[in-house]
């Protein structure tokens, strides 16, 4: 998968469908050749020309007129001596110099793949990954980097991140610390980003790249809602179904940035990592700094094969295996039924109607713990409200496992209220400046996690109630973002590593809670999908994918998520009509059948429905459990987008492509429905199969060449398609 040749100073990595072939030039510096498709093993140093005479300088190091680093695709971009592009990293030195040149000093090529600790990264257990670790120095500070790119088997994901090493005897500051870069050739290029805001997350946006500067980024201590850690590179060609593009997904939660520059030559650069607004990390003499991983992927068949080489590589490197492929529970949570008011016999009554209807666990949402009636106070008080729940958590536990169910808990384990006993004995563990005054977002503060005697002590406590009680299932939620970014306990030249500090705090308590609970299964949470990112994914196999559960947003916002992340991430809920967060009614088929499309589940009173809904819940309980494994592990294509049409549609496809589930919405209805077709894809063209709906057999070809007649709908009506070879 890396070799290496060393007449020609050429490294050559090979994924599934992709070559990436960089160099070492005659000046020592590291050049990108070739990121695309396959190529054999040519020696591609013919690409190198770099005899434009152009208005860019001339290093100290080479000074020969026309070569200029401004003009070389670099694999880690330096500041202050002639390249004018974005640099990936500045280096200040004690004088505050930040001029530095990357050098080539040596590699390795070894088998697996790096383990960064609590750091999520990608998973190496599964065998087939060799690592290329690349030790760059800067000529300059003599900082040390080295460039670390692991190739899977069979995937066309390439992982990057960087490692700095202060070889030096004094001290160095990173005032900027990206994970990877690279530089496409000129070509026409698009830019996809998956943005939104709260209840509404992941709207695909696409527009041409020109000259100058996108960069999408989050300075908000979590990855929000605002922007994903993810970017898409189209290239003109690309649709959904063919052509070829690029993906740039961070394997972080915090504040980060993602940036593409044109250059004056048309070149795109494209980097990321770390936000590095406000961000300086101070490295004493033999310290070291672990950026976080990207995901870099390559796609030659269109945005759906780019999307299908992410959903197999968060599956098979990313998520912990122990939950991968295991059938997730479907679950009620009392959220939207109840909120915060009520007691024991309330939820008892959801769990009764739940277990008759085949639904798994329970999950008891917010305000069980402290003194919460309302959002003003008790956060960071994870002690059972026994005033509230006569009999304690005990009195619902065992009325689920009396009925067959499990039981599932919130928490919110980096958050503090003011009005909470954590906060009056220790006014000093919130986030911020207390002279300041403290911005304050849903009544709550945010716990200082750059600490780690605070980790210690929240782990103490949520340590404590899931050693206590029979729980298979926490949803673990972040329901603000950190404005203040400062740290009572960091001195005054570390306060620029508050929010990566912040963020491995929370790792590390993820990491600790995972490992002591291995049977739990984690979602991750925060005010809905703000901070559903891979890094969450390494540690909580599903992730609550936004609060608006209504039948026509969630096709949006499910449609935007599942371009850079698997179904099986996405946790989704049939809630009531009309929808709590938008007021609009759909049918009880339409939030179902869109609820089918992830790991399932209900927010809803079941208590206060009518028999006839009780039935429809229980019979869309059966047939999620046929397709269930088909979500879990199928490849998605996405067949009708409902930003650009009328229609919602996607199918999943089995890998053996024996069977197929699709799911459409029509948005508003049609009278000519009928006149048109989707067309099917992914499955064996020579083989026959059934439309169980339609009561049609046909072969893998027609289906997928001549289509199907669409349903006639109501506004918002949705239709399924069993699809089984036979
Ligand atoms: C967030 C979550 C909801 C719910 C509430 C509880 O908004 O997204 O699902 O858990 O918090 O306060």
């Amino acid at each position: 998968m890396i070799a290496f040749d060393a007449k020609t100073n050429l490294f050559h990595l090979r994924g599934a469908s992709y070559s990436y072939v960089m160099f070492v030039n005659e000046w020592g510096y590291l050049q990108c050749l070739h990121y695309g498709g396959r190529v054999g093993g040519d020696n591609l140093t013919y690409l190198k020309q770099i005899d434009f005479k152009s208005f860019s300088p001339t290093p100290p190091d080479i000074l020969i007129e026309g070569v200029s680093l401004d003009l070389i695709p670099s694999e880690y971009a330096s500041f202050g001596q002639s390249d004018f592009r974005a640099p990936s990293a500045v280096i200040e030195q004690a004088d505050g110099a930040r001029m530095s040149r990357f050098r080539y000093c040596s590699h390795e090529i070894e088998e697996g793949a790096p383990d960064w600790g609590a750091l999520p990264h990608a998973r190496a257990e599964k065998g087939g990954a060799q690592t290329l670790s690349v030790r760059l120095k800067d000529a300059v500070s003599g900082m040390e980097i080295v460039l670390h790119y692991t190739v899977f088997e069979h995937s066309d994901v390439l992982v990057r991140n960087a490692e700095f090493y202060n070889g030096t005897n004094g001290k160095l500051y990173l005032n900027k610390a990206f994970s990877f870069c690279f530089d496409l050739p000129a070509d026409d290029y698009s830019l996809l980003r998956l943005a939104g805001r709260h209840q509404l997350e992941r709207m695909p946006e696409c527009t041409p790249l020109a000259h100058g500067t996108i960069r999408l980024s989050s300075e908000r201590g979590a990855s929000s809602h605002q922007m994903n850690p993810f970017m898409g590179l189209l290239k003109k060609d690309c649709t959904e179904h063919g052509g070829e593009c690029y993906g740039a997904a961070l394997c972080y939660s915090g504040s980060f940035a993602l940036t593409a520059e044109v250059s004056q030559s048309d070149t795109v650069r494209v980097q990321g990592g770390i936000c590095e607004e406000g961000f300086r990390w101070s490295l004493s003499a033999g310290e070291r700094f672990v950026t976080p991983q990207a995901f870099l992927a390559y796609s030659d068949r269109g945005l759906g094969g780019m999307s299908r080489a992410y959903a197999d590589f968060y599956r098979e490197r990313v998520i912990s295996p122990a939950f991968a492929y295991k059938r997730r529970p479907i679950v009620v949570n009392n959220w939207e039924a109840t909120y915060f008011d009520f007691d024991v016999e309330k939820l008892n009554a959801i769990v009764d109607e739940g277990a008759k209807i085949g639904i798994d666990t329970f999950v008891l949402d917010d305000g069980w713990f402290g003194i919460r009636n309302d959002p003003t106070s008790g956060l960071g008080d994870w002690s059972v409200n026994e005033e509230k729940l006569k009999g304690g958590l005990n009195a619902v536990i065992s009325h689920c496992k009396e009925k067959g169910m499990q039981f599932g808990l919130w928490f919110e384990p980096e958050m503090i209220s003011k009005n909470s006993e954590l906060f009056r004995s220790h006014p000093d563990w919130a986030v911020g400046k207390v002279s300041a005054g403290y911005c304050e977002s849903r009544h709550q503060l945010v716990l200082d996690f750059s600490r780690p005697e605070i980790v210690e002590a929240i782990y103490k406590q949520v340590s404590d109630i899931l050693s206590a009680y029979d729980i298979s299932y926490v949803k673990w939620d972040m329901n603000r973002h950190i404005t203040e970014q400062f740290s009572a306990a960091l001195p005054a030249d570390r306060q620029g590593e508050f929010t990566h500090r912040f963020i491995m705090g929370v790792y590390t308590l993820a990491d600790r809670l995972t490992r002591a609970f291995p049977n739990v299964l984690f979602e991750g949470c925060s005010g809905g999908g703000g901070r559903f990112d891979a890094g969450m994914l390494y540690y909580f196999p599903q992730i609550w994918t936004s609060d608006n559960t209504d039948g026509y947003d969630r096709v949006k916002i499910q449609y935007g998520t599942s371009i850079a992340y698997p179904l099986s991430a996405m946790s989704c809920h049939v809630s009531v009509c009309p929808n709590h967060q938008t007021k609009r009614t759909v049918s009880l088929k339409t939030r179902g059948d869109v609820a089918s499309l992830g790991a399932t589940g209900y927010e809803l009173d079941l208590s206060k429905l009518r028999a006839e809904e009780k039935e429809e819940m229980r019979l869309q309980i059966k047939a999620y459990r046929r397709v269930s494994r088909l979500i879990l592990e199928g490849d998605l294509y996405r067949l009708s987008d409902p930003f650009h049409s009328n229609y919602f549609c996607v199918q999943i496809v089995a890998k053996d492509r024996s069977e197929a589930y699709v799911v459409g919405e029509e948005i508003l209805t049609n009278s000519d429905d009928n006149l048109r077709r989707i067309r099917l894809q992914g499955l064996d063209g020579a083989a026959d199969y059934t439309v169980e709906e339609l009561g049609i057999t046909l072969k893998g070809d027609t289906l997928m060449r001549a289509g199907c007649i669409l349903p006639h709908l109501s506004d918002f009506g949705t239709w399924v398609w069993h699809i089984r070879k036979v």
